[in-house]
């Protein structure tokens, strides 16, 4: 008797929990309704089939709890109810999977005259891909993928050199326009996720994965890697714009296609050096870059702006000149000392030798220098 009241009462639970519960969907930010009606149609579906049989367990448990005397029957055989469940199984489950079939059928048949964007997953980061004015993206090969080529781009290919290239996790898209999503992954699995868009796809080394969709609607919203891809997953986001068409224009012109990045190499002036890239992508996935702003914006700690070779005023008053030694102490001890103005937060983060000089190397390419740095020219 008390199993079969607590039977119910979670079922009455559930079912309460579902419609009072705080913790909705984001609102849709693309095409894609019917990801939404998909779902609802399964927890519609599994909603009945929880509440039913859970009913008929908590009456068969108080129908036919032991009685004195009462005695079970032997039935090891039931044609007519074995017939009522497959059927009914079956015309459950295949409700639950035409659906999705035919929306994923929809999912990665992009329109004809969709932009096309590459996104790049690498331990933990993301990098796009933009075609140029011609609307193709250049081939690519493992053999040519360095820390200057993430992507792998052909330099012999023709159709690679004007190929636009997002050096950051931040992609632009103008709205209302489709969008055809080319992902790959350099290392591990990783999974591109928006969940405003309802949209997301598997990253997966070796072979190019794809989707479709359309923004909908003006914003930020953020990029989460959806498959555990090493200790700093969590930590692997990244920003989709949406804006209007010629806010958009303007970004993309602002981006460097590859032919500039290789030309700033072969002339002997890397963008940035191997060691710095690393360094930046470190500062990435070591959180750096959540509370230290590169472009003189205030954060939670100081910005790298301006910080290499400058004069930092300690909390006591004292002064240091910021220096490799300096920054590698600071970054090995964060609370040895405190700079005036922040406060004393910064997380002690484990890195080899090897790293911290990356990072390093990294921070002095945001020193001083007036305009025309290599690295400004690069990155306008
Ligand atoms: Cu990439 Cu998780």
């Amino acid at each position: 008797m008390a199993v079969a009241v607590v039977v119910v009462m979670l079922v009455v639970a559930t079912v309460l929990f579902h419609f009072v519960s705080p913790w909705r969907a984001t609102p849709l930010a693309s095409n894609w309704q019917q990801m939404d009606d998909t779902l609802a149609i399964t927890l519609v579906i599994t909603g009945i089939f929880f509440v039913v049989i859970s009913l008929f367990i908590a009456y068969t448990v108080f129908r036919f709890r032991h009685r004195e005397g009462s005695k079970a029957a032997y039935q090891p055989e039931n044609k007519k109810l074995e017939r009522w469940l497959i059927g009914g199984t079956s015309v459950g489950i295949m409700a639950l999977l035409a659906p999705g079939l035919l929306v994923y059928g929809d999912y990665i048949t992009p329109p004809p005259d969709a932009l096309t964007v590459e996104v790049l997953g690498q331990q933990w980061q993301w990098r796009y891909r933009l075609p140029g004015t011609d609307g193709k993206l250049g081939k690519t090969d493992v053999r040519y993928v360095s820390a200057a080529n993430p992507f792998g781009i052909d330099p012999a290919d023709p159709a690679g050199g004007n190929n636009v290239l997002v050096n950051s996790n931040e992609l632009h898209l103008p709205l209302h326009k489709p969008v055809r999503m080319l992902l790959r992954s350099i290392d591990v699995l990783h999974d591109f996720y928006v969940p405003e868009f309802r949209a997301r796809m598997n990253m997966v080394p070796g072979m190019v994965t794809t989707f479709w969709f359309t923004p909908t609607r003006v914003g930020r919203f953020e990029v989460l890697c959806a498959q555990l891809c090493g200790v700093a997953h969590y930590n692997m986001r990244g920003y989709v714009v949406v804006e209007d068409e010629p806010s958009y224009h303007a970004w993309l012109k602002g981006q460097p296609t590859f032919m500039t990045t290789m030309a700033a190499t072969q002339a002997g002036q890397p963008a940035l050096s191997e060691r710095a890239i690393q360094g930046r992508s470190l500062a990435q996935s070591k959180g750096c870059v959540a509370c230290h702003t590169t472009d003189g914006g205030s954060g939670v700690g100081p910005t790298w702006k301006g910080l290499f070779d400058k004069t930092e005023t300690m909390a006591d008053g004292s002064t240091a000149h910021v220096d490799e030694a300096y920054l590698k102490d600071f970054i090995r001890n964060p609370q040895s000392r405190v700079v005036k103005g922040f406060a004393p937060i910064m997380p002690k983060i484990e890195m080899s030798d090897d790293e911290l000089a990356a990072l390093v190397e990294y921070i002095k390419t945001f020193r001083a220098t007036g305009p025309g740095t290599p690295r400004q020219r690069a990155e306008k």
